[in-house]
């Protein structure tokens, strides 16, 4: 399957979740990481680990060309903010779009705009996750939702937290649950992992 990442909002956990979603797809068949951003993050990630940290393959936009044929799966990274156009042809050109959401007031702005957006295309395959979700006893992820089950937009059941895990995944170069000395890492991996169930099942 295509799976393409993206919102209008910068910094919302959209290449966290597409290295997350691709070390899922690829415990099932070959996967392939397309890195559509120009500041390519989701390529140093991979370069950060040596270039074997990462399960999967990670290839510009370029590159793609000359690998596609050979994965089952696909994953696009993209940046933030892209242009109408632009929006519009990854929305239409995979089989997922999956829109990562920040329950902060601020990054909902920019979800509002991108749900918009996707109804001016009646486009369907699509899936809000909930990532940095705050612990109990705040309750921002559960407004969140809330309000956006009320507009009817679909959702992924399966929630992001919000660990420092992450953060030294990224530093390191390895998806969450490679990282040694956090015993966070497993809960963190559990909430991709449950994602991807959620994508792979339909
Ligand atoms: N669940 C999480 N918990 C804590 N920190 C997270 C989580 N997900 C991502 N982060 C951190 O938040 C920051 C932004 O995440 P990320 O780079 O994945 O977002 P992005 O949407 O790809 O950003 P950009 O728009 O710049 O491409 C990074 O420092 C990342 O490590
Ligand atoms: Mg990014």
């Amino acid at each position: 399957m295509i799976v393409t990442v993206t919102s209008y909002k910068g910094g919302v956990g959209k290449t966290t979740t597409a290295i997350h979603l691709a070390t899922y797809l690829q415990t099932l068949a070959p996967t392939l990481l397309v890195d559509g951003d120009a500041i390519r993050s989701a390529t140093k990630w991979s370069q950060r680990g040596g270039g074997n940290g990462l399960p999967f393959k990670v290839v510009s936009h370029a590159q793609m060309v000359n690998h596609i044929r050979s994965y089952q799966h696909v994953v696009i990274d993209t940046e933030g903010n892209p242009t109408d156009d632009d929006f519009k042809d990854l929305a239409e050109n995979c089989d997922m779009l999956v829109i990562p959401a920040v329950p902060e007031s601020v990054a909902t702005d920019g979800l509002t705009h991108t749900l918009a957006k996707l109804h001016t295309l009646a486009h369907t395959r699509h899936r809000v996750l909930l990532t940095m979700v705050p612990p109990k006893p705040r309750t921002d992820g559960q407004q969140l939702r809330d309000a956006l089950v009320a507009q009817g937009v679909p959702m992924f059941v399966a929630e992001v937290p919000r660990l420092a895990v992450f953060e030294k995944a990224a530093a390191e170069g390895v998806p969450v649950h490679a990282v040694k000395g956090d015993r966070n890492g497993t809960r963190a991996w559990e909430a991709y992992e449950a994602a991807g169930r959620e994508m792979v099942d339909g």
